[in-house]
């Protein structure tokens, strides 16, 4: 049984002041409850000050994106390595508006799993298709490359290090949420395929979260979907009731 793991992607929001509060209001609210993951992923300044207010807190932290090399001359880049400094234990790579925004092909967003991987970070690995791919009925196809092309060269033991997210990239920040069926047939989707690259046993054990435009009124449908095993909540993170009533609908 693969526990329901729910976590708050912030973006470029929020404050070090409203991140500390934020964090510290989810964190309380958990406590020590083992019965949903949850991890929040505040924007690179805030990760330090967001890392103390989680200490010895069982909600966990992620960065955003990383760099892939561990260190050197790239100016404004944040390595793995550095991540884990600061207390990260995921890193969220292949999110839509990394590719879609700034241009992250299938084979950078590889050579970041590596790296993230290879430093001891676990992965939230993000696919998901345009609208118009949708419309053209290429959504398979396109999740089938980049699954095939991202994941290329991960062994299955580093795929239990991997989560995956299905976000439909129309759905993100839209309000316009993937219907149960359009979001079980794309998760089972990726899990056959995790089953043809892997093979069945990595296939089951892989958690798959969907994001777009989860809130708390839709969550409860969409995690009780067999293949969907949690969400990555962009906008409802930003609000802690909101975010603790997604994380409640996970724990059904
Ligand atoms: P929204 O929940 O704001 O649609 O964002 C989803 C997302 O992009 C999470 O990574």
């Amino acid at each position: 049984m693969r526990p329901k793991f729910v976590a708050g992607n912030w973006k470029m929001y929020t404050s070090a002041g409203t991140a500390k509060a934020l964090a510290t209001t989810v964190a309380m609210s958990m406590k020590g409850d083992k019965r949903v993951m949850v991890a929040v992923c505040p924007p690179f300044p805030w990760l330090g000050v967001v890392a103390s207010a989680l200490d010895g807190m069982s909600v966990m932290l992620g960065a955003q994106n990383c760099h892939f090399e561990k260190e050197g001359a790239y100016t404004g880049e944040v390595s793995p390595a550095m991540l884990r400094d600061v207390g990260c234990q995921y890193v969220i790579i292949g999110h839509s508006e990394r590719r879609h925004g700034f241009g992250e092909t299938d084979d950078l967003l590889n050579k970041k799993a590596k790296a993230a991987l290879a430093a001891g970070l676990k992965v939230i690995f993000c696919v998901g298709e345009l609208l118009a791919e949708r419309e053209a009925n290429q959504t398979e196809q396109v999740l089938d490359t980049q699954l095939t092309n991202g994941l290329a060269g991960l062994t299955s033991a580093q795929m239990h290090s991997v989560v995956l997210a299905y976000e439909p990239v129309w759905a993100i920040g839209t309000g316009k949420v993937a219907t149960p069926e359009q979001a079980q047939a794309a998760h089972a989707f990726i899990r056959g395929k995790l089953a043809g690259l892997y093979d069945a046993g990595t296939a089951a054990h892989v958690q798959i979260q969907y994001g777009g435009s989860v809130k708390a009124d839709n969550a409860a449908g969409l995690m009780s979907l067999p293949d969907v095993d949690g969400a990555l909540v962009g906008g409802a993170s930003l609000k802690a009731d909101q975010f603790l009533a997604i994380v409640n609908a996970a724990i059904g």
